[in-house]
């Protein structure tokens, strides 16, 4: 049967035009900007000792302005001891040596902005290093220290304080506190860490925290940044007298309930006061939170006009392939951040989550993925999923190598993993590495380019199979993943429907299949998916623009592949 797909319904009431925000009249590079993550360990190393670098990064600029993404966030690239690979920083003044140093962070910013990339850097402000200098004098200096007032420093409960002083547990298993020692060495005051025991959560009451992160965000503007990613923004104040959560399987809760070290009003003053020091500099500099909260309606709180710019969207990138639920979570989305005027974001992958590759090849089970399931259908799905990605309006977040199509490796021996949370296994997280694996650029011998010396080392394995993913093999190629993800940013570019905006409107189709439209005075545009296994017969709603997959149309009639999207002009 040929369904039409014909406006069931009326894109919802969009707010008054709000005033350009810069003089171009444009208002807001951020608002339909696909930014590109870089997992800095991972991208490309330039001395080959196995480990990606800044200079390796700034080599490989021109292959990011040529996919044709608008920014660039890198992970941290900050000095620490990895413990959480770079998310325990001991000085966020100061580049790595293993990546490093801060004059290649100033010829990195500065090669970007001529090439016309943005660079986002990580900021951590809910915890530091425990190797942190404020961190370590802390404990030397003993009980009564003003540095301890700058942590969560707690004597434990029991005769003897043997017990944590709290039942919190840490996001990657395992009690929230560890118990320090006395100058002397004696069994001391207990610590709070959310993560890692390595990772010792910072005092967000105590003045100094809020004037030393002041002080860090400047000096990276003053370096030329484009913005930050705040790492944890939902973390930085804790409930009143840190109170007991009582029973349940914590883990559950987090992201899906209120907890008392999660996403406290309290929390939004910090970033007021930071959209200040923000709006201070020119070139519209912005902020974006990884905020976990139990609704996206919670998340548009921290991108209300006078805080962040942007939130990832999580609900998103935990929805099944399925689509109903993509509508559903692209409306509820799109209606949670209509009334604060924030863009929406979309986002698949990311270093903390299996790779959508491989998420799609399986069935719906989580973020944590540990068998590589069908991974032809993961990839035709994962396909799809970006050009549905895309076409959304909003901002749209890249993690490297999703562009080459890469699956998460599954079976790295656990001799090599690095992950804090796989060794904390009752933790939330655990498999980590998987999706944090060198990518592949060139050749037929690893690292494949990622490293200059063939047979050279890489810090974590990567498989066999990445020959045939590489950069140099996918360029050129028409049906390779890298080639659709280069011709939807260039469409996406030069689309007048696509990028910024509020709403979509839905077109009525049969169960399994998605199809909106996007207006605009130049042209209309129609994306449709079939999340299905059957392929579906339609009315053609315009010309193909880009597919996921083959199609064919024949006299206005056309066949939506299964696992498919299609880019149409209107
Ligand atoms: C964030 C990071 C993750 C890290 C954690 C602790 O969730 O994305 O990689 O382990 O914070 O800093
Ligand atoms: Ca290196």
């Amino acid at each position: 049967m040929t369904q039409n797909l014909a406006a069931t319904s009326r894109p919802a009431a969009v707010p008054a035009a709000v005033p350009a925000a810069n003089a171009s009249g444009s208002r807001g590079w951020w608002r339909d900007a696909v930014i590109y993550q870089v997992y800095p360990r991972s991208f490309a190393d330039s001395n080959g000792d196995g480990m990606g670098d800044l200079p390796g990064i700034r080599s490989r600029l021109p292959y990011l302005r040529d996919l044709g993404v608008d920014a660039v966030w890198l992970s941290p690239f900050y000095a620490s001891p990895q413990a959480d690979a770079g998310y325990d920083v001991a000085d966020y003044r100061a580049v790595d040596p293993m990546f490093g140093n801060l004059l290649d962070a100033d010829a990195l910013i500065r090669d970007a902005h001529e090439l016309g990339l943005r660079i986002i850097v990580d900021l951590v402000p809910n915890h530091s290093s425990d190797q942190h200098e404020w961190f370590q004098r802390a404990l030397r200096e003993g009980p009564g220290s003003a540095l301890r007032e700058r942590y969560h420093f707690r004597p434990g409960k029991g005769a003897n304080g043997e017990l944590p002083p709290n039942d919190w547990e840490s996001i990657f298993g395992g009690p929230a506190w560890t118990r320090s020692a006395n100058p002397d060495g004696t069994p001391g005051d207990w610590y709070l860490h959310l993560f890692a025991p390595e990772q010792p959560d910072f005092n967000w009451e105590n003045p100094a925290v809020a004037d030393e992160f002041r002080s860090i965000l400047r000096f990276w503007l003053d370096m030329g940044v484009d913005g930050f990613r705040i790492d944890v923004a939902h973390g930085l104040v804790k409930a009143e007298g840190l109170p007991d959560i009582g029973g349940g399987d914590q883990l559950k809760l987090l992201g899906n309930d209120v907890m008392p070290f999660f996403d406290q009003d309290g929390v939004h003053e910090i970033y007021r006061t930071w959209r200040r020091i923000l709006d201070e500099y020119p070139g519209e500099r912005i902020g974006v939170a990884e905020a976990w909260t139990p609704t996206v309606q919670r998340t548009a709180n921290y991108v209300r006009p006078d805080e962040l710019h942007q939130a990832f969207n999580f609900q998103y990138l935990g929805t099944a392939w399925d689509a109903a639920a993509l509508r559903e979570v692209i409306d509820v989305s799109l209606d949670s951040m209509r009334p604060v005027d924030a863009p929406t974001t979309w986002v698949l992958s990311n270093h903390d989550v299996t790779r959508h590759a491989t998420r799609f090849a399986n069935p719906p089970g989580g973020t944590q993925i540990r068998t590589p399931g069908d991974r032809e259908l993961g990839l035709r799905r994962a396909r799809a999923a970006t050009l549905l990605m895309l076409a959304l309006p909003g901002s749209a977040y890249v993690y490297q190598g999703e562009e080459l199509g890469l699956p998460d490796v599954t079976d790295l021996p656990d001799e090599v993993r690095q992950d804090p949370s796989f060794f904390r296994q009752a933790g939330q997280d655990g498999f980590r590495d998987g999706c944090r694996v060198p990518i592949p650029w060139s050749g037929t011998e690893a690292p494949y380019g990622f490293g200059p010396t063939v047979g050279g080392p890489s810090w974590l394995p990567q498989p066999a199979e990445w020959a045939s993913l590489s950069v140099d093999v996918q360029t050129g190629d028409p049906t390779s993943t890298l080639e659709l993800y280069r011709s939807a940013l260039a469409v996406r570019r030069e689309h007048p429907a696509l990028g910024a905006g509020t709403a979509v409107t839905w077109l009525d189709t049969p169960e399994g299949v998605l199809a909106f439209r996007r207006d605009s005075a130049e042209g209309s545009f129609v994306c449709t998916v079939n999340t299905g296994a059957e392929p579906v017969r339609t009315t053609a709603p315009g010309s193909v623009l880009l597919a996921s997959t083959e199609v064919v149309v024949v006299a206005g009639e056309t066949v939506l592949p299964a696992d498919s999207a299609i880019w149409w002009a209107v």
